[in-house]
């Protein structure tokens, strides 16, 4: 028998808006794509004020969700007619400036009215100042004229202090300034704000028939105006809950369980003796990554997490949704009992493994949907460790990394092995700390044999033990 199958349009929630004609009914994460779901994110505010990062933040966590976005960037399409500009360049009354402005925005928009041809794709995001009313009025009048919607998001921010610390982080390494004196960078940088602050213009009640979100001094405020759909308030939720304070994410697999020694999927075991071990050794390792930093730990609701995280001297919480995936009637069975009694599942979850859905249960998209709250909250939260479980390690690790579909579910996270993930501007850094307790290895390579335990060399392990499946105690 064949169990499981890929489960995509299986979880389609209705929106109450009309299919695009001709259209197949297709779902992603927030549900079916309505016909006029095609939105234009339109970013607005002075330089330096986390426009950027917001856009490719909310590509990366859109694409998370099966949702394609793209972020088309004016600076980009600029640097192509004016690489290195000075401050004067910026200046509205330099006509030529003003010019290949408006030509590089122009640029842009062609680009994205082209890209929204393809009926896949749903949200662009527009990064640049789009600083004046005028501007504005034309994007949406452009939109308007393609049936796309458009959402305007201002990040409107007064603290000196945070956008001279913006310049210093992401500005003096731009491009625009390759080559240059950082000091000199910085002042030019600085001087190009002022350009833009002769003539920006807040989005107002003049534009009370916008759809906006004006995000105010990094979120201590945020005014919405006439938001229109689910799928625009998905936005602007995620928008909501975004801080740039300095911040690292811990996560680690629990210990070794009995399962992991049996090679059985799912259940609830206690963990070995080694996993034991790991727990205890799991403070130590901690506090060696952490120091002082208050964290709070999240785990799921299965032993083998809370028996990890035990030994640990802070605030505990324990969620659902941190349970591992979901494998139905495979529960309890090793890889090779699969194989054998499930052959033609066996194969069909090595040729699809994200959309693969185990027989009343779950695949890796599933689980990414039910993590959606655990990633808000995280945006929302500081100093985090995470115990739990393979596929969900991986599923959080591919939020923050933006891996690929294809590529998480396949992803190998050895157990006893703590992962730090410290967000930076643009980047997600990793560094992983091993501790030196052995082993069984769980991950199975794409159509190997199916042996749980196979000790089968990690380079990503870096060093960490592996024990052959005979030398198992
Ligand atoms: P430009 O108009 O020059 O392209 P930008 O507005 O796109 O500038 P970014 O390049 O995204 O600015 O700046 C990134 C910096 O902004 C990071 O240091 C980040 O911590 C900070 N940042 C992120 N969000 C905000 C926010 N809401 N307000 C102010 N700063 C922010
Ligand atoms: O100055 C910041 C910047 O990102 C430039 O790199 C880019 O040319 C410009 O903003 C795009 O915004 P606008 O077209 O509104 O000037």
């Amino acid at each position: 028998p064949q169990l499981g199958r890929a489960p995509q349009g299986d979880f389609m929630r209705p929106t109450g808006r009309t299919l695009r004609a001709g259209s197949e009914a297709r779902a992603n994460g927030v549900g079916v794509q309505a016909e006029d779901t095609r939105i234009c994110v339109v970013m607005v505010g002075l330089p330096a004020r986390g426009k950027s990062l917001i856009a490719q933040k909310v590509v990366r966590y859109l694409g998370w969700l099966s949702i394609t976005a793209k972020c088309f960037n004016v600076g980009s399409y600029r640097r192509t007619n004016t690489p290195n500009p000075s401050a004067s360049f910026f200046d509205t009354s330099n006509k030529e400036g003003e010019r290949l402005r408006m030509a590089a925005a122009e640029e842009a928009v062609k680009d994205m009215v082209k890209w929204f041809q393809s009926p896949d794709n749903l949200i662009a995001i527009l990064d640049a100042t789009n600083s004046t009313k005028t501007r504005r009025r034309w994007i949406k009048d452009r939109c308007d004229a393609e049936g796309i919607e458009t959402l305007f998001v201002e990040s409107k921010c007064d603290q000196e202090d945070l956008i001279m610390a913006n310049i210093k982080e992401v500005k003096l390494t731009s491009p625009d300034y390759e080559g240059q004196d950082p000091e000199e960078a910085a002042q030019d940088f600085r001087q190009r704000i002022t350009m833009y602050e002769r003539v920006y213009e807040t989005l107002d009640e003049d534009e009370s028939d916008m759809t906006y979100c004006k995000i105010i001094n990094v979120g201590s405020q945020v005014i919405i105006n006439r938001i229109q759909d689910y799928l625009q308030s998905r936005v602007v939720y995620y928008l909501m809950n975004l801080h740039i304070k300095p911040r690292s994410i811990w996560i680690s697999r629990h210990g070794e369980s009995e399962y992991n020694l049996s090679g059985q999927i799912g259940g609830d075991a206690d963990l070995s003796a080694r996993g034991q071990q790991y727990a205890k050794m799991l403070p130590d390792l901690v506090s060696k990554s952490a120091g002082d930093l208050p964290l709070t730990v999240w785990t799921s609701t299965l032993k083998r997490t809370a028996q990890t995280a035990r030994h640990l001297p802070y605030e505990k919480l324990s969620w659902k949704a941190l349970d591992e995936l979901d494998s139905g009637v495979c529960d309890g069975l090793t890889y090779a009992d699969i194989e054998e009694k499930y052959p033609q599942d066996f194969k069909a979850r090595d040729e699809d493994k994200y959309n693969y859905r185990y027989l009343g249960g779950e695949s890796y998209r599933d689980v990414v949907i039910r993590l959606e709250p655990i990633i808000m909250e995280l945006e929302r939260s500081e100093n985090i460790l995470i115990v739990t479980h393979q596929a969900v390690l991986r599923c959080i690790y591919a939020y923050f990394m933006g891996s690929s579909q294809e590529k998480s579910p396949w992803m190998e996270v050895p157990l006893h092995c703590l992962i730090k993930l410290t967000p930076r501007a643009y980047k997600t850094e990793e560094e992983r700390m091993v501790a030196n307790v052995p082993a069984v290895s769980t991950w199975r390579e794409k159509g190997s044999a199916a042996v749980h335990a196979e000790a089968t060399p990690n380079p990503s392990a870096m060093g960490t033990p592996v024990i052959k499946p005979e030398e198992k105690a």
